[in-house]
């Protein structure tokens, strides 16, 4: 097969801050919004309904947040890990209450900063360059509880604050930059993106629109301060991004996914990327009582903020239409849609679509024309120990060749790729359903839903398999 991957291609793993350092309370940090989730699937009820209380009851739930695999203490050993596999990139975030514990605070916590300090080193000390985002579900609880999550205007500026001190502190550490991890999910799930439960139906598109003008300006801001503090810094946009496929071929339903993918796609890509509103949003507001309060400088900052590169998440595409039987909502995917014959899915319904992948590059590349990168992608999955010990799975391996044959198709498209992370490179929390056992991880962590297990950490059959595609630079699939 032809060299498909360009030189210097970077390959690695991501994972979220909240997801896996545990250590919730160590080093001076401030509860953030993860902390206050329940583990296990009466998380998913949670942030999709209004209502919720914010308050930490051990009587009612577990908190696996809050130990999540104890990378807080452990990072030297899963970082030599990461190197061993080869990694070229180390996507993490920093979680904002560890720099800022109530989020508004004048004076950074110097025990936050010294820790992201040794993770960094480490990385260096190993050759991979660490991919931090700034923002990924983890809104310190204080700014949730006392503003109102992203609705409030003061978040603004706290997270201007954030962003110059880490800047400034990592100056020579950290050249690649995301700011809001999936941004567009917001409307679909304001608690976990916007820091806030809606009230009710009405006001959930008004207050999240809102919360995202708010976030738009400071991704901007960030972009603009990150620029003059770390000269060459390479500062992108994070979406997640699933294909919107019309269910037939009838028009009104090719229309309908049309503008099902402009609103939920493109939106935020937009206005990050292009650095205006776009030009449906008019009547998409109009038609949703939507009224923004845009500030004086809002749009020029917007304008001089723009992104230097995108990144987002692929795990499923959607295919939808116009008028839907009661039976067919909510089967199938976390972000809506309906059953899609042609694809099979994962235990948790994630319907698996590598295609859809080289369908998503070639749209994103075509409206954009700026480089992409792949941040997230991988199959959630329970896996088992044998009695050897060994973990073989090889249905992560053949989800993954499967994705990475379509990237390098897209390439070979002509689709400017620059790295892909898979999720979850060492096992995690879910995000959604605040499990252990549902396993992304080339490296199995001994770890359990009941919050038993020792925490020891295991190279899993699809580790060595990764190994070879990084060396061979995605020709031995
Ligand atoms: C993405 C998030 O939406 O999906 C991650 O950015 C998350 O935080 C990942 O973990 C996978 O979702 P889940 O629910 O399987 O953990």
């Amino acid at each position: 097969m032809a060299k498909q991957f360009p030189e210097g291609f970077l390959w690695g793993g991501a994972t979220a801050a909240n997801q896996f350092e545990g250590g919730y309370k160590e080093g001076g940090k401030g509860l953030n919004l993860a902390d206050v989730l329940p583990g296990g699937k009466v998380r998913l009820q949670i942030i999709s309904q209004p209502g919720f209380n914010y308050e930490i009851d051990h009587t009612k739930y577990t908190y696996p947040n809050h130990e999540g695999i104890d990378f807080y203490h452990r990072y030297k050993e899963d970082i030599a890990l990461f190197a061993e596999m080869g990694f070229k990139v180390f996507r993490m975030s920093i979680a904002w209450s560890r720099i800022f514990p109530n989020g508004d605070e004048l004076e950074p916590n110097e025990e936050g900063l010294a820790f992201y300090d040794r993770v960094f080193d480490e990385l260096h000390k190993h050759g991979i360059e660490p991919l931090v985002t700034l923002a990924h579900y983890e809104t310190p609880l204080h700014l949730i509880k006392e503003y109102g999550g992203w609705r409030n205007r003061k978040l603004v500026e706290f997270f201007e604050r954030y962003v110059r001190t880490v800047f400034t502190r990592y100056k020579d550490k950290v050249k690649y930059w995301l700011t809001f991890n999936e941004i567009n999910g917001a409307t679909h799930m304001p608690l976990i993106g916007l820091g806030f439960s809606p009230e009710s139906e009405e006001t959930r598109l008004q207050d999240s629109f809102q919360g995202l003008h708010h976030q738009f300006v400071a991704s901007a801001q960030a972009v603009k301060i990150g620029h003059e503090i770390i000269p060459g810094s390479q500062i992108g946009c994070m979406l997640i991004y699933a294909p919107v496929y019309s269910f037939d071929s009838n028009p009104d339903n090719v229309m309908y996914a049309r503008q099902e993918a402009d609103i939920f796609n493109f939106f935020c890509g937009d206005i990050q990327v292009r650095g205006e509103y776009p030009y449906f949003a008019k009547r998409y507001f109009k038609e949703n009582n939507i009224e923004l309060d845009i500030r004086e400088g809002d749009l020029e900052t917007i304008k001089e903020g723009t992104v230097d590169f995108i990144s987002f998440s692929y795990y499923m595409s959607r295919t939808d239409k116009k008028e839907k039987t009661p039976e067919e909502v909510g089967v199938g995917n976390l972000i809506g849609g309906i059953k899609n014959p042609f694809l099979k899915a994962s235990e948790w319904g994630w319907e698996i679509d590598p295609v859809g992948l080289r369908i998503a590059l070639n749209e994103l590349y075509g409206r954009y024309q700026k480089p992409l990168m792949i941040v997230e992608n991988g199959l959630g999955a329970y896996d088992k120990v044998e009695e050897d010990g060994s973990i073989n799975d090889d249905y992560r391996i053949e989800y993954m060749r499967d994705h990475i044959k379509q990237m390098g198709e897209a390439i070979e498209d002509g689709v400017d790729l620059i790295g892909y992370t898979s999720w979850g490179c060492i096992d995690l929390v879910s995000m959604s359903t605040g499990q252990y056992s549902k396993r992304y991880g080339f490296i199995y962590v001994d770890k359990h839903d009941d919050g038993s297990g020792t925490l020891e950490r295991k190279r899993k059959k699809s580790f060595f398999w990764y190994k070879d595609v990084i060396s061979s630079n995605g020709e031995v699939l």
